[in-house]
C-alpha cells in the first residue's frame, strides 16, 4: 500500500474516540496510522489505550506552561518530531492558538458532540436537552480560530428522546462519533476532502444515506 497518513491524536479524557481510530487503523487497508498520542492530562485514559496498542505517547501537561502559546509551542514540537501530517483532536479540552493553526494550516480536525452550528462550547448535551431540541448529533470539522466554528466535514444526527439525561444523550451521540471520526480521517487520507472557504466538498461525492429524520414520528 502507498504511504499511510501520519496522525497525531490529542486527547484529555477517556479516549473512546481514540480507541475507535486505533481499531480502524489496525485494518491494513485503512489509509492512516497513528504516529503519536499526546495528552495534556497525566490521568487521561487515552494514554493507557495508546500504550496498550503500542503507540508512542507523550504527556504534555498544560499546567507546566506560562500560557496557551507556550503550551502550543511544545505541542507543535512533539507533533513535528513524530512527523505528523494530520492533527486529530479527540476529546481534547484545550483551546488551540495561532501557534498550532499556523504550524498545521487546515490540517487540524476536531469532533464535537452536537450538530454545529447549534450548541458550540461545553456541556452541549445538556444544552440540547434544555433547549428542547428534537435532534442533536455530532460534527467533525476543521479547526479554525473560533470555538467549534471551522468548516464541517461530516455530521451524524441523533434523536433526543423524552426522559433523556445529558449522560444518555451523550452515550447515544458517542456511538455515532466512533463511526464518523474514522470516516472523516479516511476521506482526508484518500485526498477526497476539498475545502473552499466554509464549503467542504467530498470528491467523488458520497451521497447521504437517507433523505430525512423526523422526530416525533408522523405515524404513531
Ligand atoms: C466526546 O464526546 C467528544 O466529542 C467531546 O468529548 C468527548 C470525549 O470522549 N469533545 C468535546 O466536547 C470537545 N469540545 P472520549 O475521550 O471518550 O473520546
Amino acid at each position: 500500500m502507498t504511504q499511510r497518513l501520519r496522525l497525531g491524536v490529542l486527547a484529555s479524557g477517556g479516549g473512546t474516540n481514540l480507541q475507535a481510530i486505533i481499531d480502524r487503523c489496525q485494518d491494513h487497508d485503512f489509509p492512516a496510522e497513528i504516529a503519536v498520542v499526546i495528552a495534556n492530562n497525566p490521568d487521561a485514559g487515552a494514554l493507557e489505550r495508546a500504550r496498550q496498542a503500542g503507540i508512542p505517547v507523550r504527556c504534555i501537561n498544560h499546567r507546566a506552561f506560562a500560557g496557551r502559546e507556550a503550551f502550543d509551542t511544545a505541542l507543535v514540537a512533539a507533533l513535528r518530531e513524530a512527523d505528523v501530517q494530520l492533527v486529530v483532536l479527540a476529546g481534547f479540552m484545550r483551546i488551540i492558538t495561532r501557534v498550532m493553526l499556523d504550524a498545521f494550516p487546515q490540517r487540524i480536525i476536531n469532533i464535537h458532540p452536537a450538530l454545529l452550528p447549534a450548541f458550540p462550547g461545553l456541556h452541549v448535551q445538556q444544552q440540547a436537552i434544555d433547549y428542547g431540541a428534537r435532534f442533536s448529533g455530532c460534527t467533525v470539522h476543521f479547526v479554525d480560530g473560533g470555538v467549534d466554528t471551522g468548516p464541517i466535514i461530516i455530521q451524524a444526527v441523533v434523536p433526543v428522546f423524552p426522559g433523556d439525561t445529558a449522560d444518555t444523550l451523550a452515550a447515544r451521540i458517542l456511538e455515532q462519533e466512533h463511526k464518523i471520526y474514522p470516516r472523516a480521517i479516511q476521506l482526508i487520507a484518500q485526498g477526497r476532502v476539498l475545502v473552499e472557504g466554509r464549503a467542504v466538498t467530498i470528491d467523488p461525492p458520497a451521497t447521504p444515506e437517507i433523505a430525512a429524520f423526523i422526530n416525533p414520528s408522523l405515524h404513531n
